[in-house]
């Protein structure tokens, strides 16, 4: 890039959801404006979430105004900038963070292009400026959601792909569950379930800040592949069902310091937040992440006797995003295949179905499905 704003093309593609169930199409309309505030970005690789058809199907009914441009986290190269922009560059390669914050109120909160939140600054958020989101050649995103990324070093130096770098995405997730926590070196952390898209990236994560793992999960041969990441430092817990049984091989090297669920939100009746709980020492730490639909039993009276730390978290904060493009700058932890990370399939915009169902069938690290406008 020559330094300059690049020319907006007068017509770009971009997906429409019109209506739910999953009423999407291909259309051609004008790329967004920039203004004050916000940056438009040439959206490079957008992230797709294994249950992204449940989500735009109403399958799993998340609140947004129709019509609307789905999308997601995304990779993509700065095309305008608004007036106020002080720190990103035209051209540059940026990391957008779907996770949109009331600029006047910090408790209104959208996924951008996926959910509209749960008060009406966040519905007015999702209804107004931020409403299209990346499934589009063009997306116009709020300023601060852009991170600059070090395309030297990443693309050259460690040699990624731009489809390895979304891989930030799915572990943003849980790093942010495990900062928010406290998660130190040499501390041991149950991770469950840990062989979903989120969970093995929990377990990425979690090793990546120094801990030492235990995996917890139904699927005996997914938690080998977990297993297989780190041996050293990876133990594999089967869930059962029984709580007590759980419970004892969860604590046979001692108990836990932290425990951070990601549960879908089938696993509501699932015994491991109750085994993972009983597994904690006291003053231990959990993190609850999961999308569980319905009431989740806990184990009250532990709890309360051994003080442990019960916390909700949804997403994470700024700061921790740019503490983990940092980790992955410095080469801290690998991405890609150099990390046991599949580089995920590049879908064109005209593919989303092949897209969300790849996404919807990937087992494992990394893999499944980006969409490349
Ligand atoms: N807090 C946040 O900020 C945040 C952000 C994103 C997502 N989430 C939540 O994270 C969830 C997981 O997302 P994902 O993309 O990782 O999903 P995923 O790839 O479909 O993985 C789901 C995991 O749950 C396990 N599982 C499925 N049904 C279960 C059940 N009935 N009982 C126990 N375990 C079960 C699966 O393993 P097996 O079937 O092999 O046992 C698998 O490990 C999402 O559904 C969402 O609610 C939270």
């Amino acid at each position: 890039m020559d330094g300059r704003y690049k020319t907006l093309t007068m017509s770009q593609t971009a997906l429409i959801l019109s209506k739910y169930p999953l009423d999407i199409s291909l259309v051609e309309r004008t790329p967004p404006q920039v203004g004050p505030g916000s940056a438009v970005i040439r959206v490079l690789a957008a992230n797709v979430l294994s249950y992204a058809a449940n989500v735009y199907s109403g399958r799993r009914p998340y609140p947004h105004p129709t019509p609307f441009v789905p999308g997601s986290t995304a990779i993509g190269r700065i095309a305008a900038l608004g007036s106020d922009a002080t720190l990103l560059q035209p051209g540059q390669l940026v990391f957008f963070d779907c996770f949109i914050v009331g600029r006047d109120d910090p408790t209104s909160l959208i996924l951008h292009g996926l959910h509209s939140g749960t008060t009406p600054g966040s519905a007015k958020l999702a209804e107004g400026e931020w409403r299209d989101s990346t499934y589009a050649e063009y997306a116009m995103v709020p300023l601060e959601n852009c991170f600059p990324l070090d395309e030297t070093r990443l693309l050259g130096d460690l040699g990624y792909q731009v489809e390895d770098l979304m891989y930030l995405s799915a572990m943003s997730v849980p790093f942010g569950g495990l900062r928010d926590v406290g998660v130190k070196a040499g501390e041991k952390v149950i991770i469950s379930p840990a062989t979903g898209t989120f969970g093995g990236a929990a377990v990425i994560t979690a090793l990546a800040m120094g801990a030492r793992v235990v995996a917890m999960g139904r699927n005996a041969d997914a938690l080998e592949r977990v297993k297989a990441l780190n041996p050293d430092r990876i133990r594999i817990v089967l869930n059962t069902g029984d709580v007590t049984a759980d419970t004892n091989e969860l604590t046979k090297d001692g108990p836990a310091d932290v425990f951070l669920d990601i549960s879908p939100p089938e696993a509501v009746a699932s015994t491991h937040m109750q085994s993972c709980i009983l597994a904690l020492r006291r003053e231990g730490r959990a993190s609850l992440m999961g999308g569980q639909r319905g009431l989740v039993a806990l184990p009250i009276l532990e709890i309360m006797r051994y003080n442990l730390n019960v916390r909700g978290k949804w997403m994470y904060t700024k700061e921790d995003v740019r503490v983990l493009i940092n980790l992955a700058e410095t080469g801290y932890f690998k991405l890609g295949p150099a990390g046991g990370i599949a580089t995920p399939t590049a879908f064109p915009l005209k593919d989303f179905v092949a897209a969300f169902e790849v996404a919807a069938e990937n087992q494992g690290f990394g893999g499944g499905a980006v969409i490349a406008p």
